[in-house]
């Protein structure tokens, strides 16, 4: 997606040769017009999917993913890192460990948002090792859901969770292919 890869250029900010800051516009502030035209490409892409319901995880997810609901016109469910006074449902939990703040955590679904009728797109800000979008997978087959696919703001192509999903079998569909960061340049798949 040419705009996104645009934006990633132009304010995108290489940390290490790891990681990429986009506070600019989508882990901080948010560029709506930006998440408007990711959501209609997201919707693009998935259209005949007959998707009924789109799953993300808070917080970055939540901008992306409202934006495709919108478009498609379905629900968006996110799922929550924290505990939350009123979430006193039964909930389908996934244990997610993260490689960047080694630590590992529960994420968590009402089981009243989620059926065995539910077609899925699952969206993220960021795909590196995949562990978060694992762990989505697994709430969502958890509730009997299928999955259509994951919709991916930005890949990290040099980290494994494009290949494992694809390998498990998951169509992954991401608007901009970063391949590499180094001398402090985004480097795109081509
Ligand atoms: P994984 O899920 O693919 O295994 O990734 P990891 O544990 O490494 O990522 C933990 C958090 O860091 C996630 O956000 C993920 O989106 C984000 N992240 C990973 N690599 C990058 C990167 O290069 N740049 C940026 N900006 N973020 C990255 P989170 O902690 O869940 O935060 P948020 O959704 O509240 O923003
Ligand atoms: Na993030
Ligand atoms: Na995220």
């Amino acid at each position: 997606m040419e705009q996104l890869k645009q934006k990633i250029r132009n304010e995108g900010i290489v940390l290490s040769d790891r990681v990429l800051k986009v506070d600019a516009f989508l882990n901080h502030q948010i560029d709506p017009v930006l998440m408007q035209q990711i959501g209609q490409e997201f919707a693009r892409r998935f259209r005949d999917e007959k998707i009924t319901k789109i799953v993300t995880i808070e917080a970055s997810g939540i901008a992306p993913a409202i934006m495709a609901g919108l478009e498609l016109g379905v629900p968006v469910i996110f799922a929550r890192k924290h505990q939350s006074l009123t979430l006193t449902d039964h909930l389908l939990t996934a244990s997610v460990y993260s490689f960047t703040k080694q630590v590992e955590s529960t994420i968590a679904i009402s089981t009243n948002h989620l059926s065995p009728n539910d077609r899925v797109l699952v969206i993220d800000d960021f795909l590196a090792n995949g562990k978060a979008a694992k762990g989505l997978i697994s709430i969502i087959q958890q509730a009997g859901a299928s999955i259509a696919g994951l919709g991916i703001v930005i890949e990290k192509s040099f980290q494994a969770g494009r290949q494992e999903l694809e390998e498990a079998g998951f169509r992954v569909e991401s608007l901009a292919r970063v391949a590499a960061l180094s001398d402090g340049q985004v480097v795109f798949v081509e």
